[in-house]
């Protein structure tokens, strides 16, 4: 008989608190489906929580993960959106990393057949999170902006959205990325001592907005470059100790993850998938998301069907 394989932790602490469960499988409530996971993507916001970040409410046993693509498998009375073998993808709730996720219908967008599965698995948060962030800063084609971290996983799509919308990206990364960032449009920086220097000399005319995927001494030296706090965005840190902003990714917009899923489609976004891991190494994927030094993102897979 199947069972669910639940990825799960009942204490705070590193990838070795994970541990894997069997539980019996649970049918869709009306509003719900239950997806056969085939990819899920993993985020630094995952490996916050299983540490115990303050910001996160935790009660044991939980769950984890929060972004996947599946086969729906099941679907409840009233959904009429999806039926059962839609390839989906979206993001759940703390617990996408399960071979069987029951959750509502409407967290679930349609993957493109020629979206591989891997990918498909890891873009829900980010690509929306790139997305909404983007959206919430009025810029314009012509106008520059600076992203850090811009080779990982929001910083690489967010960098992507601004350069097909006509934008000058500058983005930081190590050296090691820089080749990546060129061939996507985006001019390389290495973040560091350096980087004031290095982006004032590409952007003389000034800066219109940042978006920060790294923390305080990206935000620092974006304050330093003269960007106004209300042109700062950050998804990595407090924003109150500077003033800035702090947008994230809003409620699941299921006609941003259709748009996001075609650009990729079309080659016109690229996500790349630094590290793949079978579902039972998760733990493992983990240690690669914290070497903090990645290429798009770290995915588990589920061979299943
Ligand atoms: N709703 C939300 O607001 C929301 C949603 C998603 C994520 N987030 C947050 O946004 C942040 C970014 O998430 P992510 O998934 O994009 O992270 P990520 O993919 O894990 O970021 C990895 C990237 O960080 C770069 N990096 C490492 N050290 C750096 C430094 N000193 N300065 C600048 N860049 C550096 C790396 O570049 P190299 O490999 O070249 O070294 C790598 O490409 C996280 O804090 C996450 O929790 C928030």
């Amino acid at each position: 008989m199947v069972s669910n394989r639940v990825v799960r932790f009942t204490r705070f602490g590193g990838p070795e608190v994970l541990e894997l469960v069997a539980e019996p499988l649970t049918a869709p409530g009306p509003q719900e489906v239950r997806v056969e996971l085939r990819a899920a993507g993993l985020n630094p916001a995952d490996a916050k929580r299983r540490e115990g970040g303050p910001q996160y409410s935790v009660t044991f046993p939980t769950g984890i993960g929060r972004e996947l693509a599946g086969v729906v498998e099941a679907v409840g009375a009233e959904v009429t959106r999806l039926a059962v073998g839609d390839e989906v993808f979206g993001t759940v709730p703390d617990g996408a990393f399960q071979t069987h996720v029951v959750a509502d219908a409407g967290f679930f967008a349609r993957k493109p057949a020629a979206l591989p599965w891997e990918v498909a698995g890891a873009l829900a948060l980010v690509g929306q999170t790139a997305w909404d962030a983007l959206a919430s800063q009025p810029v314009e084609a012509g106008q520059t902006i600076v992203v850090s971290a811009a080779a990982g996983g929001v910083g690489g799509v967010l960098s992507q959205l601004a350069v097909l919308r006509g934008l000058r990206v500058i983005g930081s990364s190590s050296p090691a990325n820089h080749d990546w960032l060129r061939s996507r449009g985006i001019e390389p920086v290495t973040y560091g001592p350096g980087l004031v220097a290095e982006v004032y000399a590409l952007a003389r005319d000034g800066i219109t907005a940042a978006f920060d995927l790294h923390g305080q001494s990206a935000v620092r030296q974006f304050l330093e470059l003269g960007v106004p706090p209300h042109r700062v965005n950050t998804n990595a840190m407090d924003p109150s100790e500077f003033g800035i902003r702090h947008v994230g990714r809003g409620p699941t917009s299921i006609p941003t993850l259709d748009a996001l899923s075609a650009l990729v489609v079309a080659g016109d976004v690229e996500l790349p998938i630094a590290a793949s891991f079978p579902f039972d190494e998760v733990a493992d994927a983990f240690r690669r998301l914290a070497t903090g030094h990645l290429r798009g993102k770290v995915v588990i897979t589920s061979e299943q069907g």
